[in-house]
């Protein structure tokens, strides 16, 4: 009995501490498969930043526990924001949940199964579940392994956890708890030997990357911690390229605008939070800025790296937005020009101030009509920027097999679109250059530039 099945919902985050619990429990000796119905645990790294979410991993435990009556060895387990936000209250109503695991407990997930698996063996399969939703001091330094065997061309690196923000709206700062930040010489090893195994690509990660090492680590020369850590990572031999996500508009310093002048490894690809377009609406958030200050942040990337791509997460429908808070969000959205976006429906989550203290008065089929205006402008950038890109040559980090079309190719340009163009397996990890011949809706066409050696 050691066959896993991870599901993950939401974000990179989870997608990320997914992946080191698969790799903490493959060195144990579980199976990680990619099918649940050839498991025999599965667990659910959830997310609770919206009820949606909540009600999907809600749904999938209760069809799970359909099957645990058949087959009562049968192991179910519940991880990461939900299983913290809901606590104990969750296996009240899903008493079939063998394991409820915290987003700071993540590297207990294989000692804890082990001793579910050998209770069953002793007693008998016996209701109870295996709790620890408890903070623990360095569980930041805990996210750090990656799954051997598949070469990952381009991979997640966690350099912090949790959020010191207070945003009205947003679960997060009660489910991943305060900053803790990785230290610097431990994500950049991590790092190198991703390098070594043929990464070519990082994608940092935390809740707000840009206030990473605040208080803890000097600044140098006017350089905050997080330029330093990328200044440190831009110089691994043999990495090609870095991304992140998410800075704040907060912390988006000079000095960070400054590194995408000079740090050629760092893409022109930015993701933005702005949440909405009315200073009355973000000061209900409480977010930090105004509308003119992000505004001046967008232009200085651009001024610094003029094919800089942006995209963002906007709320929709918070308390209290009028038309005229709306219009304000729709019409710097539209000006902006965001290459992508996610728009989210307002959604109350119990704790939270906004859910406390305001009324969610706006209508869902306002919060509705909200959103499809803002995809409307989405798609329509999007064409645009498609069209533009139509016979232009592109370098592409040629990532993986596509998943469909015999002989083709998925990879990413700079500004993070994707391309699919005819390869062969020996280019992956490879930068090549590719000409655009065609678009679809997310998906650029292309074929490659053939070099002469
Ligand atoms: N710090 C993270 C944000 C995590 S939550 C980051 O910058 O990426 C991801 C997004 O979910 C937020 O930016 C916000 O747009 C959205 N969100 C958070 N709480 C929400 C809520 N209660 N209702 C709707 N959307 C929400
Ligand atoms: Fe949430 Fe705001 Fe932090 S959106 S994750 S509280 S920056």
């Amino acid at each position: 009995m050691n066959r896993v099945y991870i599901k993950t919902y939401g974000c990179q985050m989870n997608e990320r501490d997914s992946e080191a619990v698969a790799s903490l429990l493959t060195d144990r000796g579980y199976s990680i498969v990619p099918d649940e119905h050839q498991a025999d645990v599965v667990l659910l790294n959830t997310c609770a930043v919206r009820d949606q979410a909540e009600q999907k991993a809600i749904g999938k435990t209760g069809h799970l526990a359909k099957r645990k009556r058949k087959d009562p060895n049968f192991v179910i387990g519940v991880m990461g924001c939900m299983a913290q936000n809901r606590g104990e209250e969750l296996v009240d109503r899903l008493p079939d949940l063998d394991l409820l695991v915290g987003t700071q407990k993540f590297h207990r997930v294989p000692e804890m199964l082990d001793q579910i698996i050998a209770r069953q063996k002793a007693l008998g399969p016996k209701p109870s579940t295996l709790i620890d939703l408890a903070s623990e001091e360095g569980s930041e330094e805990t996210i750090r392994d990656h799954t051997e065997g598949e070469r990952q061309v381009s991979a997640f690196v966690s350099i912090m956890q949790g959020c010191n923000m207070h945003c009205t709206f947003c679960i997060v700062p009660k489910t991943r708890g305060p900053e803790r930040y990785r230290s610097m010489d431990s994500i950049c090893a991590e790092i190198e030997e991703l390098v070594s195994k043929g990464t070519r690509e990082v994608t940092l990660l935390g809740q707000i990357v840009n206030s990473y090492g605040m208080r803890q680590i000097p600044f140098v020369g006017g350089k905050s911690p997080f330029v330093q850590l990328l200044e440190r990572i831009n110089a691994i031999d043999g990495l090609e390229r870095i991304r992140f996500t998410s800075p704040h508009p907060r912390g988006f310093q000079r000095d960070l605008v400054e590194a995408y002048g000079e740090l050629p490894k760092l893409m022109p690809y930015v993701h933005l939070p702005l949440q909405s377009g009315s200073d009355r609406i973000l000061k209900a958030m409480r977010r930090p800025y105004t509308v003119r200050r992000f505004r001046e942040i967008v232009t200085q990337l651009r001024e610094v790296q003029p094919e800089i791509c942006f995209s963002t997460d906007i709320i929709v429908g918070f308390p209290g937005e009028t038309d005229e808070d709306f219009a304000m969000t729709r019409d710097l959205f539209d000006e902006i020009g965001f290459d992508m976006a996610f728009i989210f429906k307002y959604s109350p989550r119990s704790g939270t101030p906004s859910a406390e203290e305001m009324v969610d008065d706006v209508p869902q089929a306002v919060k509705e009509a909200r959103n499809q205006e803002l995809l409307d402008i989405l798609g329509k950038h999007s064409l645009r920027r498609n069209q533009a890109m139509q016979g232009t040559i592109q370098e592409v980090l040629v990532e993986q097999p596509a998943r469909k079309g015999e002989g083709k190719f998925l990879g990413r340009t700079p500004g993070n679109r994707k391309v699919i163009f005819s390869a062969s397996e020996r280019l992956i990890g490879e930068l090549v250059p590719v000409q655009i011949t065609d678009t679809s809706v997310t998906t650029l066409l292309g074929e490659l530039v053939l070099q002469h050696v």
